[in-house]
């Protein structure tokens, strides 16, 4: 046996007890005639003691050890004289009697602890070391906990896993296909899934009923904290549902999740807020609502009430109200307004208003306007002594909405509002069915072409497309998009509708989606679903930054794996054989 226990177990209990242990060595320390080796494994730390006095050609081997061997103890536990409290085993140590090292290490390219020197690239570059370390082995623990709890749950659901193959045809979910060349077929590609999208329905054709599946998806999109090229879906599709019945499950799943992962009880019923409501209020599909800060729409107050003409040929004048944040200085104030500005963000300024002790507002725009007026702003805002009011404006509605999110978000986090360990979800119903690309000059499916409008406003469709609402809803946590998915379109007729609105001929839908058009002609059941980023939900449970350190291999902000030179060129007979010629530049 290479060892009989692991470095995470033994107690006081243990004390006297013979065992071998095997693990990497974290550090030496010398002090006097003893040597002490903190060896470590997946499971902890257990402190091992070499005595020179007792044995010293084992005392000199020990001395000898380097950063990350691999070693192998044998000893007996003993109770530590100067006790650890920090640690589960720190109570205890081994007094060694035997020492096998299994495997030496080079000095490793940064320090494998809690809090390491190493930057991100290297960390990256060298990512199985980084994996040694406790916080990132702990995310990828939480995540296998949570991919076992939603299979159960599934299950328990009669929910069938089935996989679906990773060499497709293109899905389009909206952003670039990864391709892969056959070479069978010379000058075809294959593309990888975006989602199963299509797959899952035609399971549901199938008569599946309920289908799930952990998949991995490839989108080839600009990448940011939330977002990798490839990434894991817990992806589902279910017959004969209403969109209440979707939401309920995946509120009883998520519902369970926060229960077992973090012992918080989500409420009885999550809100479920409009998708208008949530862009009036908080100028973002997905509202982070662990604080308040509501916007409030200023056009009827400001407009034309003083002599400001920046608000006076605005679209848009809205605010938003920081409590008790009157004493920010300039310098405070100066920041905000170059955060408006930064081209992320894109504002060209930013008005500001605090509401001194006697009640009277002082503000950026004081020379325009009357006190009556600040007065005015002051009562729809809700504002009182103390706070401070910030308010952008500008000549597109949605954009100024936008970027008064950002400034809402920023003050969250000034204000310390956006506490990683509270959570708050909520579901986004009524999308519109399309968006206008200014990029393809034409309408496009929000979710994707296969989403049900809202039958209510099926005869809009025609007429006025932008403003049919689509049977579509996304599950909101903390300001981030967990969850998305709808009501699936399961008559031919309205699908085509769908496709010429889309601005695809009948030939170019018939090519790209066939296979659906014509398993659709065979008995489609009513059928719905919705896919939970896997990675997004694991990072905000363990509360991260970003969704790469709940992955194993992520891939870096370039879309390149550093660790494994991937992508990289290939040789001229792989090419040859695939039929393929570079373009030179
Ligand atoms: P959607 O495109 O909204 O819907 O994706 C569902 C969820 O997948 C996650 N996600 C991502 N996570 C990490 N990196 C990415 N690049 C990335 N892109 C998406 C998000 C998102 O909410 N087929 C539909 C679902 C359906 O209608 O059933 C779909 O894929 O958490």
């Amino acid at each position: 046996m290479y060892r009989t226990k692991t470095c995470g177990e033994l107690r006081l209990a243990q004390a006297g007890e013979q065992v071998t242990l095997a693990g990497w060595v974290q550090r030496t320390r010398k002090m006097g005639g003893m040597t002490f080796v903190d060896l470590r494994d997946r499971y902890g730390i257990t402190q091992i003691v070499f005595n020179n006095e007792v044995d010293a050609p084992l005392c000199e081997a020990a001395n000898r050890l380097g950063r990350e061997y691999v070693v192998q103890v044998t000893g007996t536990v003993a109770e530590r004289s100067s006790k650890n409290p920090n640690m589960p085993t720190g109570d205890i140590e081994i007094i060694a009697s035997r020492l096998t090292v299994l495997s030496t290490s080079a000095t490793p390219p940064f320090t494998i602890e809690d809090n390491t020197d190493g930057g991100d690239d290297l960390r990256m570059k060298y990512r199985y070391l980084d994996l040694r370390r406790n916080a990132v082995r702990r995310n990828l623990e939480l995540r296998h906990r949570m991919t076992i709890l939603i299979r159960n749950f599934l299950d328990s659901r009669d929910f069938i896993e089935v996989e679906t193959p990773i060499l497709i045809g293109s899905t389009p979910e909206g952003a670039r296909d990864f391709v892969v060349p056959s070479r069978m077929n010379p000058g075809q590609f294959y593309a990888l899934p975006q989602s199963p999208q299509t797959l899952k329905q035609l399971l549901m054709v199938a008569g599946f009923d309920r289908y799930f599946q952990i998949a991995k998806c490839f989108r080839d999109e600009d990448l940011r904290a939330d977002r990798q090229p490839e990434f894991t879906q817990i992806d589902c599709e279910m017959s004969y549902v209403h969109q209440e019945d979707v939401l309920e499950i995946f509120e009883d799943m998520a519902r369970h999740l926060f229960k077992e992962v973090r012992g918080v009880e989500l409420p009885a019923k999550l809100t479920q807020m409009t998708w208008h409501e949530a862009m009036r209020l908080y100028g973002s599909d997905k509202p982070d609502l662990r604080f308040g800060m509501e916007f409030v729409e200023l056009i009827d107050v400001l407009r034309g009430t003083g002599t400001f003409t920046v608000f006076d040929t605005a679209e848009y004048i809205g605010g938003i109200c920081a409590k008790g944040c009157a004493s920010y200085t300039r310098k405070q104030i100066d920041a905000l307004t170059d955060f408006v500005k930064r081209p992320q963000v894109g504002a060209k300024g930013l008005v500001y208003a605090r509401v001194q002790e006697d009640g009277n507002v002082k503000s950026s725009i004081d020379k325009f306007y009357t006190q009556e007026v600040l007065q005015n702003v002051k009562k729809v805002m809700g504002a009182e002594p103390g706070d401070l009011m910030l308010i952008l404006s500008g000549d597109n509605a949605m954009k100024t909405r936008k970027q008064l999110c950002e400034l809402r978000l920023e003050m969250g986090e000034q204000l310390g509002l956006r506490d990683k360990n509270r959570f708050k979800c909520l579901w986004i119903v009524d999308f519109p069915l399309f968006e206008w690309s200014d990029e393809e000059q034409r309408l496009m499916a929000t979710h994707h072409p296969f989403t049900m409008p809202n039958p209510d406003d099926i005869p809009l469709l025609d007429e006025h497309p932008e403003r049919v609402r689509a049977m579509a809803y996304d599950f909101v946590c903390n300001g981030f998009e967990v969850g998305g998915g709808s009501l699936r379109i399961h008559d031919g007729e309205l699908q085509a509708k769908m496709f010429e609105i889309l601005g695809f001929t009948p030939e170019k839908a018939m090519a790209q989606f066939g296979f659906l058009i014509n398993a659709f002609k065979y008995g489609a059941p009513p059928h719905a679903g919705l896919a939970v980023g896997l990675d997004r939900f694991v990072s905000i449970m363990a509360g991260l930054d970003s969704i790469r350190d709940c992955i194993a291999f992520p891939k870096n902000n370039s879309g390149r794996d550093v660790m494994l030179e991937a992508p990289s060129e290939i040789a001229q007979e792989q090419l040859d054989e695939l039929n393929l010629i570079l373009k030179k530049n």
